[in-house]
């Protein structure tokens, strides 16, 4: 039997873009299409790196600097990369990731304002020239995804450390992974999120045909 190519995906966008829930469904359409997929996400995908990520949205954690968050998220990366993806990729299988690297330009270069050369330091030395093979970003109006997470606000209660941060701070993630998308078209899929879920599917469903064969 011939082995089908790897296949490296990663979704992105702002919090309350509803990738989580479209995983699943894109999950399911490689499953039918007969190929093995491994969902998972960062921070996180390991034992070290959901302790990392733990770290990282405990919202009692006041103190964490931004260049530690940074580097905590490339620790748990470098677990995620040498335990979970590079083996999957290793079989053939379909690799579904829940943020990834884009995150970390997204996140902590524009939201947090740390200088993109230090991300792509660290990309450099700890993905040693792995990257997504495609990239699907669901975009929408900061406003509307923070209203899906909850009336405008994130709950006082629940909301984790990057939930609570102000609205100025998601446009900055916003424009920058917006930016990110136009600078590397063959990578990227954007997705228009605004839709209603069953749009949402279609359109992935469109992009994803090509890759399911
Ligand atoms: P996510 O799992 O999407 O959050 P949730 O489960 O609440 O939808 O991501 C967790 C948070 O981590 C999210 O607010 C974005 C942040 N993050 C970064 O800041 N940088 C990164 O590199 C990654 C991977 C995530």
């Amino acid at each position: 039997m011939i082995m089908q190519p790897a296949l490296f995906i990663t979704l992105e966008g702002v919090d309350g873009a509803g990738k989580s829930t479209l995983m699943d469904f894109i999950a399911m359409l490689f499953a039918n299409a007969g190929r093995e997929v491994v969902k998972t996400r960062e921070p996180g995908g390991t034992q070290t790196g959901e302790q990392i990520r733990a770290m990282l949205l405990d919202r009692d954690n006041i103190n964490l600097r931004h260049n530690t968050e940074l580097l905590l998220l490339f620790a748990a990366r470098m677990q995620h990369i040498e335990e979970v993806i590079k083996p999957a990729l290793a079989l053939g299988k379909v690799v579904l990731c829940d943020r990834f690297t884009d995150a970390s330009y997204a996140y902590q270069g524009g939201g947090r304002g740390l200088a993109p050369t230090r991300v792509q330091t660290l990309e450099t030395w700890v993905q040693q020239g792995l990257q997504p093979d495609l990239t699907l970003l669901f975009d929408l109006e900061v406003k509307v995804a923070l209203q899906r997470t909850g009336a405008g606000l994130f709950s006082e209660v629940e909301a984790d450390r990057f939930e609570q941060e102000k609205i100025d701070f998601f446009e900055r993630i916003r424009a920058c992974y917006l930016e990110r998308a136009e600078n590397e078209p063959e990578r990227f899929r954007m997705i228009d999120a605004t839709q209603a879920v069953a749009d949402v599917q279609q359109n992935v469903q469109k992009i994803v045909r090509d890759y399911l064969c």
